[in-house]
């Protein structure tokens, strides 16, 4: 009998399909995908792939950014319920309330955000270029949806004064700096590396702060050889497999369950039926593609 990785296999070879995935996702999809990586380097890669088919094993907003950059590619999220919880935390609608009272600012969004609310935006962001983004919009009042967390990092790090969204990551703020002091006496010595959704005081513990991918860099090229890494706990196998003989802490409650859906199964199943398209109408897509290609051209 034929297995289940050998079927996606030539359902991939047959459809002309890539399949890409998050750094969260389990260890059988990442074993299972042509790119893991973090959202912007899946975003380029969406962009420029050559395949017909996108299978993108992630949260929805992942794909509903890849169909954006690719409207005319296929593209499958094989578990459609599996939703970013802080991307439902700004409305399209919000924001363009927010501009009739304040129409003179900028509103810079965060990758991890819907199309709807996308198409709202002037320009995208991800972890990794949130600074570069912000920077340069020169000095016009910047509104920072939907991580007030990211917000606060990029606000503190370009010294611009920026209005922060009230959203966040449930992941991500739930980490303490109580819980990281705790880590760092458990492992005195130990390098720690954050992701800019954490908390401001958390962010303050770490000696690295940058997106998920930038993480991986750093671990591969520093000669620490224990690290604390505050970010979802998915994040440890890449680590762990491009990083022999060094040694990953986690908080192990930092799960994030959408980012966990995907399972070699349900890649199948909607490489088979074609089940968790992504489908955006021409007026959402045509609104979010200005701000999220001003995001690819300045990374
Ligand atoms: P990265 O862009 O760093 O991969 O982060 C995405 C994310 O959802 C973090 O919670
Ligand atoms: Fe969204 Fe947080 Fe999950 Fe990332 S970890 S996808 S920000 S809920």
């Amino acid at each position: 009998m034929v297995s289940v990785e050998e079927r996606i296999r030539q359902l991939k070879k047959e459809k002309n399909a890539v399949i890409l995935a998050h750094n969260y996702t389990s260890p059988e999809i990442q074993d299972l995908a042509d790119l893991v990586g973090d959202s912007l380097g899946l975003s380029i890669e969406a962009a420029r792939t050559a395949a017909d088919v996108i299978v993108f094993c992630g949260v929805s907003f992942m794909g509903e950014t890849a169909k954006i950059l690719s409207p005319d590619k296929t593209v499958l999220v094989p578990e459609p319920d599996a939703h970013c919880a802080m991307a439902a935390m700004c409305t399209g609608e919000q924001i363009k309330e927010f501009r009739s009272l304040q129409p003179d600012s900028i509103v810079v969004g965060y990758v991890n955000s819907t199309a709807e609310s996308k198409k709202e935006m002037d320009i995208c962001c991800t972890s990794s270029n949130v600074v570069k983004v912000v920077r340069s919009v020169g000095d016009r009042e910047v509104l920072l949806v939907p991580d007030m967390n990211l917000g606060a990092y990029a606000a503190s790090e370009t010294g611009m004064d920026i209005i922060l969204w009230r959203g966040f990551c449930p992941v991500h703020n739930c980490i303490t700096a109580a819980q990281v002091r705790g880590l760092k006496q458990e492992h005195p010595g130990a390098f720690v590396m954050a992701h800019p959704e954490c908390r401001a005081e958390v962010l303050e513990l770490a000696d690295h702060i940058g997106s998920t991918e930038s993480m991986l860099k750093m671990s591969i090229s520093s000669e620490k050889k224990e690290f604390i890494v505050l970010t979802e706990v998915g994040m440890r196998y890449r680590l762990e497999k491009e990083n022999p003989g060094k040694t990953f802490h986690f908080l192990e409650h930092a799960v994030c369950t959408a980012m966990k859906m995907a399972s070699p199964g349900s890649v199948l199943d909607s490489l088979e039926s074609g089940k968790g398209e992504i489908v955006l109408s021409e007026d959402v897509l045509d609104g979010a593609r200005g701000p999220v290609e001003k995001m690819i051209g300045l990374s």
